[in-house]
């Protein structure tokens, strides 16, 4: 589908994002490219990176990929640093790496747990915490009037409660607590913009096909307000209001792109 957005919108921006390497995380490092940025993206695997970064290429966006894992700290400062040594600067961390399984509380292992949250919500604190120093206001490569842009990539689970998903909710949780705090202090300070995205069902991804089975997803159609999953498309192109200047009074919020899903209730 075209984009609504001018092609430049996010011209001469460098983006980084985690979990840019596939499923949603990708369609957004394609998106900010065909817009204008830089990307760079971050993963565990380097055959997807690799892939990932041939695809960007082979669209004429400038993009480059780093092996590394957000729970290591010393991965996120050597990869945030990469980045600006390769492109000069550092625009957007978008964080969307994620870990996920559907497992009972009853048979989740506290190490389970804890690692889901040690992706999702220490590994974007993580990124925030190497990011501050290049995207704040008079950081390298940028003027002294304007900071950077953080987006958070969460969910909806933790609004109400999810069958077998206790770690991810938990996690998730943390992720706003930690878009709020961080867009309070650091939009205070440092003129750093931090939103977030809570995605709903979104077709053709990991997340879908390991955690909804088809009977699942067709009996949430039954009750989805707009009756269909969403698109990769939809979550980019809410990706590319609150980060461009579109979205520049936008501080602290987590946009729902679910299309009404998390309210639905069954009609009686
Ligand atoms: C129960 C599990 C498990 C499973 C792992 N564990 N998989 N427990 N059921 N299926 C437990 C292990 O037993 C272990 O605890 C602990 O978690 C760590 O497991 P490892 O395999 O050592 O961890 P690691 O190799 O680091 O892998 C972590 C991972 C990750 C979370 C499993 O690799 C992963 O899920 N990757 C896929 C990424 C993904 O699907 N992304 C899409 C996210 S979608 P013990 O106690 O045994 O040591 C998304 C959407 C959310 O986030 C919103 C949906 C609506």
């Amino acid at each position: 589908m075209e984009s609504p957005f001018k092609a430049d919108v996010l011209k001469g921006k460098v983006a980084l994002l985690t979990g840019g390497g596939s499923g949603i995380g990708f369609e957004i490092s394609t998106q900010f490219g065909l817009h204008g940025a830089s990307i760079a993206i971050m993963g565990r695997r380097k055959q997807v990176l690799d892939s990932a970064v041939s695809g960007l290429c082979s669209q004429g966006i400038p993009a480059v990929g780093f092996v590394g894992d957000v729970r290591k700290q010393e991965d996120a400062k050597r990869v945030v640093e990469s980045t600006v040594k390769h492109f000069g600067r550092l625009d957007i961390l978008v964080n969307a790496a994620a870990g996920n399984f559907l497992v009972s509380s009853e048979d989740l292992s506290p190490n389970g747990f804890r690692t889901v949250m040690d992706i999702d919500s220490v590994g974007t604190f993580t990124m925030c915490h190497e990011a501050l120093k290049y995207l704040k206001k008079g950081g390298p490569g940028r003027s002294f009037s304007s900071g950077g842009s953080i987006l958070n990539i969460s969910a909806t689970l933790h609004y109400t409660a999810a069958w077998y998903q206790i770690h991810v909710s938990a996690a998730k949780a943390a992720v706003d607590a930690t878009t709020r705090n961080l867009a309070l202090e650091w939009g205070t300070d440092y003129d750093i913009r931090v939103n977030g995205i809570a995605p709903g069902p979104i077709g053709d991804t990991a997340g879908m096909s390991k955690l909804a089975p088809e009977e699942i997803s067709n009996k949430a159609r039954e009750i989805m307000p707009l009756y269909k999953l969403g698109e990769k498309w939809d979550i980019a192109m809410a990706a590319l209001y609150l980060a461009s200047d579109a979205g520049k009074y936008i501080n602290g919020t987590t946009l729902v792109v679910d299309g009404g899903l998390w309210l639905s209730r069954p009609r009686h």
